[in-house]
């Protein structure tokens, strides 16, 4: 009985993998994961998403002749749709961190960010070393890497308390309206919601710096080497620079 379970089990399995292979692209189309919340990388001009990634990414696709579909989710749910092969690749001011290289492969990096504070004008937080003070509620985007270096740094040995928001966005209306004392989040979406939001500012020092790449399925090379090829090109003749500088205005 149980050798026929266990038969039974293979079978089934075979049968999926086959069944997933069959569902798979046809290598025309490239499904990018992003979370648009967050300017000038990706966010909602009308119903299209646009931004940095989303011109690199369509850049790509063209000189890989695919075309490019851009699926918008929640930042902590990219990932798990890359490894379950929802989608083919994250792009989303993803930092590439140790934690998340267990789970997917990264591209080479196409950009910086840098992780900001965000607070009132009259804040009594005037410098990083002032979050670690104590009693501290501090806002971020559920996931991130803010999230991940406050909950290490300050959360968990006690200094200060976490508060986590599906949007960045959100996160900064909690600072509005007083619920939290800062908002730690990368620093060009940090620029646009202090523009957004009369009242607030970023401190002049930063937290710390990271490099933002694009996240495949782990093993899935064949994509990576593509990717990183045509990302090669677009950052040689400029295009990248181009895009970032559009947004950003260097
Ligand atoms: N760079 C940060 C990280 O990787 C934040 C990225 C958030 N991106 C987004 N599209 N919401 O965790």
């Amino acid at each position: 009985m149980k050798k026929l379970i266990a038969v039974l089990l293979v079978v089934v399995m075979i049968a999926g993998i086959l069944a997933g292979c069959g569902a798979k692209k046809s290598g025309g189309t490239l499904t990018m994961g992003t979370n648009a919340e967050f300017p000038p990388y990706e966010y909602y001009e009308g119903d299209k998403i646009v931004g940095i990634d989303a011109e690199i990414a369509a850049a790509i696709a063209d000189k890989l002749g695919m075309e490019l579909k851009i699926e918008d989710m929640a930042f902590d749910a990219i990932i798990p749709a890359i490894t379950s092969g929802k989608i083919d690749m994250g792009m989303a001011g993803m930092t590439v961190t140790d934690e998340r290289k267990q789970s997917v492969d990264f591209s080479d990096s196409y950009a910086t960010g840098v992780q900001a504070v965000i607070v009132a004008e009259n804040s009594a937080i005037t410098s990083v070393d002032d979050l670690s003070a104590g009693g501290l509620t501090i806002g971020v985007q559920s996931s991130t890497t803010g999230d991940l270096y406050m909950t290490w740094d300050l959360e968990d040995p006690g200094l200060a308390t976490v508060q986590r928001y599906n949007k960045g966005a959100d996160a900064v209306q909690a600072l509005v309206t007083g619920k939290v004392d800062c908002v730690v989040i990368d620093n060009e979406p940090a620029k646009a919601f202090v523009e957004a939001n009369p009242g607030l500012k970023i401190l002049p020092t930063a937290y710390t710096e990271e490099d933002y790449a694009i996240a495949f399925a782990k093993g899935n090379t064949e994509l990576q080497t593509k990717v990183n090829e045509a990302l090669k090109e677009l950052i040689a003749d400029g295009t990248v620079a181009k895009i970032i500088d559009k947004y950003i205005g260097g």
